[in-house]
């Protein structure tokens, strides 16, 4: 059965380590190993659902894919690549268009179908196409694909309408072997761009300003495959921290920093937990109950858009009423009607909701519609009477390597049916 069961219990305790991120930066740096022949390790891969669609991805371009570890993957580049990748692989994972910066670039051309929206609202790419396109390629959108093509791509100042994580990581992984200089303003910030070209950088690109709004890269002839590892999970850590919240207890988490995730420990301090750095990690204590704060989505640094259902869900269980603004994607409330079912005293209008705290939610069989909002609801059993069973969990497994796994191991009441 494709559904978790999640009950009330004691206190959070103990100590995790954190995944590598293989979802939001893992999968981004499989595609960027195709920009250069050779053979590429990568290491801290949690062997999440997303990932084995990209690794399918790279297959059907002509890839040799295999483990060599629990947690490492080895990437062999060096045979002809076939620069096509299919619709029924980029249908079930959108990151899959991260393969056409770097198949553009190493290929002079590429064929991507397009992935479509998907549970949390519309997901468009034009700024993908119109920052490759002003590197000079050209690009034609017809019977579900994006066909791209270009002679040698050429540096180019791309301003950036917002600072999508998607189109920063296509713009820059096509810029590093682009003739000249690229500036990519208006650049997303998240640490996973950052990960990310480090990664290109020991290929031997020259990036600098990753992890600011203004990204320059200047193209070289040829990559040289080189090894990575991926950086630790912050959306996972973030969703132990906020169990903690929710269920009480003192955990602490490690193999992610603390910087990564200034905001969510912010609201989290104002909400009356303790969350303080370790060595390698990150300690956590909350009281029994937490006092309710505003919430708002932001790009990084902000608060992330992922961590806003399990915001929510922490939320529904607070002192108080918050309310909650999600500033980057036009539906991702839908999940609250499933909170509702549990019991939750919230409504949503548009952007935003209002949350009203319980002291406890009512344990109720729910569905996840994504991968955070399923989370987010397990999350919610944590403080719910009786038994709560999230259904369709196979959402939850495309992001995260064992949620219920290593919630149990925390001790809390948690179990795959
Ligand atoms: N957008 C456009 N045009 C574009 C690109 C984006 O209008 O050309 C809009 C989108 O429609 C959306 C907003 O910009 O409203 C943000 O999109 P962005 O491109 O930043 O998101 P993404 O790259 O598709 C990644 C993560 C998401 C995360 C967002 C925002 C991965 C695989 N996905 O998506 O992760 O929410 O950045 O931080 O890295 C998740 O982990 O649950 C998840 C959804």
């Amino acid at each position: 059965m494709d559904a978790v069961a999640v009950r009330p219990g004691t206190p959070l305790h103990g100590t995790i380590k954190v995944s590598g991120a293989s979802k939001n930066s893992g999968v981004k740096q499989l595609a960027a190993a195709l920009l250069a022949p050779g053979v590429t390790t990568v290491r801290n891969l949690s062997p999440v659902k997303d990932l084995e669609v990209m690794i399918a991805v790279l297959r059907a371009v002509g890839v040799e894919v295999s483990w060599t570890g629990s947690e490492e993957l080895r990437l062999d580049t060096s045979g002809t690549l076939e620069p096509e990748a299919p619709y029924d692989l980029v249908t079930r994972m959108r990151a899959s268009i991260n393969v056409l910066g770097p198949l553009l670039a190493r290929c002079g051309e590429a064929r991507v179908a397009l992935p479509g929206g998907d549970n949390i609202g519309s997901r468009k790419l034009d700024m993908h196409f119109t920052g490759l396109e002003a590197m000079g390629a050209e690009l034609e959108v017809s019977r579900g694909f994006v066909q791209a093509r270009c002679n040698a791509l050429k540096g180019a100042r791309v301003v950036l309408e917002f600072p999508s994580v998607g189109a920063t990581e296509n713009l820059l992984t096509a810029a590093v072997l682009a003739k000249g200089e690229t500036v990519i303003e208006n650049a997303a910030r998240e640490p996973e761009i950052t990960d990310l070209a480090a990664f290109l950088n020991r290929m031997g690109a020259h990036v600098l300003g990753a992890g600011t709004s203004t990204i320059t890269v200047e193209g070289v002839d040829e990559l040289t495959a080189a090894d990575t590892e991926i950086m630790g999970d912050r959306i996972e850590a973030g969703t132990f921290l906020m169990a903690c919240g929710i269920a009480g207890g003192e955990i602490t988490l490690d193999g992610v920093r603390l910087e990564h995730l200034e905001m969510v420990a912010m609201k989290l301090g104002e909400m009356g937990m303790r969350v303080s750095k370790t060595p390698d990690g990150i300690w956590a204590a909350a009281p029994e109950r937490l006092r309710a704060v505003d919430i708002q989505t932001l790009p990084y640094p902000g608060f992330a858009t992922d961590f806003m259902p399990l915001a929510v869900a922490l939320l529904a269980t607070c002192d108080g009423t918050a309310i909650v603004t999600e500033n980057i994607f036009d539906n991702r409330f839908s999940f609250v009607d499933e909170l509702l079912r549990m019991g939750a005293d919230a409504i949503t209008d548009g952007r935003h909701a209002v949350v009203r705290g319980r002291e406890r939610l009512s344990g109720a069989p729910v569905r996840a519609f994504d991968v955070r909002a399923g989370a987010a609801l397990a999350l919610a059993g944590l403080r719910a009477e009786g038994e709560t069973v999230v259904h369709e969990w196979h959402h939850v497994d495309r992001g995260y390597r064992d949620l219920p796994g290593a919630l149990a191991s925390l001790g809390a009441e948690v179990s795959r049916l």
